[in-house]
Order: C-alpha cells, then structure tokens, then sequence
C-alpha cells in the first residue's frame, strides 16, 4: 500500500466569502446540494449521523437525507435501532456530508425529534417495494444469520403479494433541528474557508472559523 502520509490533493475553490453569504444558513444548504447533484456525486445526500448512547460513547453511521422541512433535516429508519435506542437516551445528534468532488463539508448540531406517524407512513408507502419488504425483514442491528434474513424477505414477499403494503409499527423518521450549522470548503495550502452559523433565537449568526 501508498505511504498515506504521502498522499496529498490541493483544493482549487473559490473562496467562501461571507459577506456575500445569505443570513440564513439554508438557501446555501439547498445550493450546495444541487451543486453535489449537478457535480455527479453518486450519494450527494449521504450524511454521517453521529448519535451518542448512554455511556457517552458517540457513533456514527451514513443516512439518506430525505427532506429539509421547517429548518430540519429529515431522514427515516428502524426506531428499534441502535441509533434510535442512542435517540431515546439523548436527543442530541450531528450530521455531517462530504462532497469529495467539490470539497465541501457541511456540518449540522442540534437535537432530534420523532417525525409524526403519518408522515413517516407516507413517505414509506412511496418507497421502491423491495426497500419496503426490506424493511419489514429487518430487525435493524439486531444479530441475525444471511438464511434468516433471505427467508424473512421471502415470507414478507409473499404476505405483501395478497395484502396491501403498510408502513412496519417499528419504522418512522427524524428531524434534526440544527442550533450550528458549519460549511466548510476546501482551499489552497490547507487554509480553507470555514464559515459558522450559529441559532441566536430565530437568527442566524455568521462568524469565520480559522481552518
Ligand atoms: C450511503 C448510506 C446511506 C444509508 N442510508 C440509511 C438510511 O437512510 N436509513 C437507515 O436506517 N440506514 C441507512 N444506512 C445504513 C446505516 O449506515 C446503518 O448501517 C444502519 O442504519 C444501522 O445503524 P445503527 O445500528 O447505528 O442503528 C445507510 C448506509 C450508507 C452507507
């Protein structure tokens, strides 16, 4: 293998500058995620949730991000998880993504909320059908074996070919409502530009970090 300390890219951005950037941190989010989209990231909504669980031990996992809705981000998932057991215990959470292709991190704190029912039903009854039987055969981070899974999927296959699909009792989603929200991208010599927002009630502050 490469010395990976000897691995090295430059970044070639142009700067991040925030006067010119708007008071909230949102428009910037959706520009930035049409840009990854534009850009041919294969994931551009991919994002590392990082929980915490009841020893204070953090983890964290690449989620789907589904939604941006009142100032949150929505995602969906098993509720018997071990992410949601670490929800249930502290609501705290962070999401981060990284665009390799622009260079570009964005880093979102805040605390996380059950998405309502009907929402989460909703959203899964539109979901491709092998993600919904997957769903159902799945009792997320649990240990299992790959027969027991193959024969759940099949024995749901085979309930759902003569019963209408239904959003499992133990599935549902998120929202993460953000208090700081970091946009970081990548720039010459390792001096890139870091621009924070932070929630001053229902304000956002600007501030530049050093890189
Ligand atoms: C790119 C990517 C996207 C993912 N999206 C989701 C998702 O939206 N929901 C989900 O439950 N798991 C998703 N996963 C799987 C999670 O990373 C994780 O394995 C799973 O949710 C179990 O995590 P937990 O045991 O910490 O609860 C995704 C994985 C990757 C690599």
């Amino acid at each position: 293998m490469k010395d990976l300390a000897q691995l090295r890219r430059e970044y070639q951005n142009q700067p991040l500058d925030e006067t010119l950037l708007p008071e909230s941190p949102f428009p910037l989010i959706q520009q930035w995620l049409s840009q990854a989209i534009e850009a041919g990231e294969i994931e551009p909504t991919a994002m590392c949730l990082c929980t915490v669980d009841a020893q204070g031990q953090p983890s964290g996992r690449f989620m789907l991000l589904k939604g941006i809705e009142n100032e949150s981000f929505i995602f969906y998932t098993n509720l018997q998880s071990r992410k949601a057991a670490h929800l249930s215990y502290n609501n705290k959470a962070a999401l981060v993504a990284w665009w390799p292709q622009l260079a570009r991190q964005l880093r979102i704190e805040g605390s996380v909320t059950l998405l309502p029912r009907e929402k989460a039903q909703a959203y899964f009854l539109q979901r491709p059908r092998g993600s919904q039987i997957a769903a159902w055969a799945s009792k997320q981070s649990s240990p299992t074996t790959a027969k027991a899974l193959q024969d759940a999927f099949a024995y749901y296959e085979q309930h759902f070919a003569h019963e209408p699909m239904e959003c499992p009792p133990y599935w549902g989603g998120y929202q993460l409502f953000p208090h700081r929200i970091e946009f970081w991208q990548g720039r010459p010599n390792r001096f890139h530009d870091r621009i924070l927002y932070l929630k001053k009630g229902k304000r956002w502050q600007k501030i530049r970090l050093a890189p």
